[in-house]
């Protein structure tokens, strides 16, 4: 129950980022339900924003919410996208894709002039690497990615009975080793058939995270890079 309210915080201390006539990108999953929720309590005073879902349900619950729901597929650039999270370190490294939509969400997100991911305080951690990495599979390849992914030190289960929402399979990645992130995610993308993964390394510029009702922001020194 505490993480409920922690999420509900988070979410609002990034909603309230939202202005006026802003293209909005909006995640999937609990925490996002909750920006949705505030940004739906926002649009009904009158703030008039358009919004892109990252998934099917996403968009059912805003459009329900009375929020201006866009297709994504028109939309080259957002002005800030909103999701969840599973893990996020001190350097803004996340994983992504509980929910199984994080090909979408990484879409979204890299459309997104600021990345926001929410959270509650469960989901920080020292380093990233305790959370399975999903990573969403075409069918057609199924055998070969599966194969693949073995190779490169995963062990791996293949989400039973579920289809995302661009109809493949999501294979849930364990390494042991993932203590250089980057190579890892780049391996992964070169693999034919592996459509897309849950590293979310360099795209998030802010994280709003709350423990114990406070809310902390982190932010992402871009100067550096
Ligand atoms: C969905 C995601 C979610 O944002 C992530 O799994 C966090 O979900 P929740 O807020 O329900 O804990 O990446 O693909």
């Amino acid at each position: 129950m505490a993480h409920e309210n922690d999420k509900r915080l988070a979410a609002e201390a990034a909603v309230a980022e939202i202005a006026e006539g802003m293209r909005v990108g909006l995640g999937t999953g609990s925490t996002a339900a909750f920006a949705i929720e505030a940004l739906a309590r926002r649009v009904a005073e009158g703030l008039k924003v358009e919004a892109v879902a990252t998934s099917d349900a996403t968009a059912a619950a805003a459009f329900a919410g009375g929020i201006v729901v866009r297709d994504f597929a028109d939309f080259a650039t957002l002005d800030v996208a909103i999701d969840g999270a599973d893990e996020i370190d001190g350097d803004l490294r996340a994983i992504k894709g509980a929910g199984g939509a994080m090909l979408r969400e990484k879409a979204v997100a890299a459309a997104a002039r600021r990345f926001v991911v929410i959270a509650d305080g469960s989901k920080r951690v020292e380093r990233i690497g305790a959370a399975p990495v999903p990573v969403e599979v075409l069918p057609f390849a199924r055998a070969s990615v599966l194969a693949r992914l073995e190779a490169l030190g995963a062990a791996v289960t293949v989400r039973p009975g579920y289809e995302t929402d661009n109809g493949n399979l999501v294979a849930d990645c364990r390494f042991a080793d993932l203590s250089d992130p980057h190579a890892l995610a780049a391996r992964i993308a070169a693999i034919p058939g592996a459509l897309g993964h849950g590293l979310f390394l360099d795209e998030v510029d802010t994280a709003y995270i709350a423990a114990e009702g406070i809310v902390t922001r982190l932010e992402r020194d871009r100067s550096s890079r």
